[in-house]
């Protein structure tokens, strides 16, 4: 990426002059085609009413699908939308059908949420839930993944692909061959690496992906997607409540789910913010996720860098491969005045609860973490200030 194209994608970013975003783990901040895209829907409903708006714009939110599919390398008919990569995760999760004694292998560092739907899901559906333990540097032990999958034959394996609470980028390629090989349902979360990293479905081999648009694909809040593999469509896979848009009623007592991934929507959703996380998509396709992707971790790691060697700051991220998201434990200072003192200095950041890391954090006694998630158009020097910030403090 060439300092007059990080120029041009500033200047496409209103929110840049105001702060130095390091919250795109959170939400990112969205660019002037995504702002005006949703805007301009909203006038067209207000002049035309809903329902019309959203039929002369038909064919744009149907672009939704296509240009969703070119992000993932997938088709139109595998993409649905939902309202949030955790309304995808669990719509997707109920179309497993579980029997009583179905094991599930996840990571310990997955999603909060999604452990909350495994341990739901082994109180009310008799599911057994197995963690892979970790290797010393961070990440799950990929070895010890396959000897569970082996021993236990799991009906699901489900990794979140770089998680809320550390720098760690999760080995899903690998854990997608697992699942080739011992034949069994591959979930992946996405959240934080869509829009980050370069993903592809069919390398991944996985059945379901999920993600929401808000963080780093730098679209609006409220949106998010699910993809879903030719596999579990023809499997007949269906979500465990259905509407009038994904099935059809065809006799007094018969539904038909829709052959496509449709069947996991319901047929209400904003299509101001359908069309903003559009041309959300559009923006990252244009700039090339290639360039995107070398540009965070360009500057995640200059940032990792300049932090090293402090006294009350920690870098706490550890694994073989370390993406956008950058976690510090920081001596001596409450969370939220941390997060204030930054903010009044014009800096905006996170914190991580250790309810959102439990198995991490416990193990490293850590209460919380600051977090810190540069995006492409941050520079280098907004990092220089940030840590002169942090010195400061
Ligand atoms: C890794 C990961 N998965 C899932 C989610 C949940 O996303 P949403 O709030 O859109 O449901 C998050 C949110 O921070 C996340 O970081």
């Amino acid at each position: 990426m060439t300092e007059a194209q990080i120029q041009e994608y500033r200047q496409d970013t209103p929110g840049v002059d105001h702060y130095m975003h390091f919250n795109n783990a959170g939400a990112a901040l969205m660019p002037a085609p995504v702002i005006s895209a949703i805007q301009k829907h909203i006038e067209l409903e207000a002049v035309n009413g809903g329902y019309e708006a959203a039929s002369i714009a038909r064919k744009q939110i149907d672009n939704f699908y296509t240009s969703l599919a070119k992000l993932i390398n997938t088709s139109a008919d595998n993409i649905a939308f939902s309202g949030s990569s955790t309304q995808a995760y669990t719509v997707a999760l109920s179309s497993i059908p579980f029997q009583k004694g179905d094991v599930i292998i996840t990571t310990n560092e997955d999603y909060v949420s999604n452990q909350i739907a495994f341990l739901q899901l082994e109180k009310y559906k008799g599911i057994k839930l197995l963690r892979v333990p970790d290797r010393e540097e961070g990440g799950f032990d990929i070895d010890a993944m396959e000897d569970l999958a082996r021993v236990h034959h799991p009906r699901l394996i489900a990794v979140t692909h770089i998680p809320t609470s550390s720098g760690l980028i999760q080995d899903v390629e690998g854990a997608g061959k697992i699942c080739k090989k011992y034949d069994c349902l591959y979930l992946v979360d996405a959240c934080q690496s869509v829009g980050q990293l370069e993903l592809d479905v069919e390398v991944l081999q996985c059945d379901f992906l999920t993600a929401s648009f808000r963080k780093f694909m730098r679209g609006p809040r409220g949106t998010g997607f699910l993809y879903a593999s030719n596999r579990v469509l023809k499997a007949g896979f269906e979500p465990n409540f259905m509407d009038l848009h994904s099935a059809r009623w065809e006799a007094e007592n018969g539904y038909r789910a829709v052959s496509n991934a449709m069947r996991f929507e319901t047929w209400e959703r904003s299509y101001a913010l359908v069309l903003g996380a559009m041309a959300a998509t559009d923006y990252a396709l244009t700039i090339g996720m290639d360039k995107i992707q070398k540009r965070v971790i360009e500057l995640s790691t200059l940032l990792r860098k300049q932090l090293e060697g402090r006294d009350h700051l920690k870098v706490l991220d550890h694994g073989e491969k370390l993406g956008g998201i950058v976690t510090l434990g920081v001596d001596k200072w409450s969370a939220g005045k941390l997060q204030a003192a930054l903010r009044s200095k014009g800096i905006n950041a996170s914190i991580v609860w250790q309810g959102s890391a439990l198995i991490n954090f416990a193990n490293r006694n850590l209460e919380w973490a600051l977090r810190l998630s540069p995006h492409y158009y941050n520079t280098e020097n907004e990092i220089e200030k940030v840590v002169r910030v942090l010195d400061t403090l």
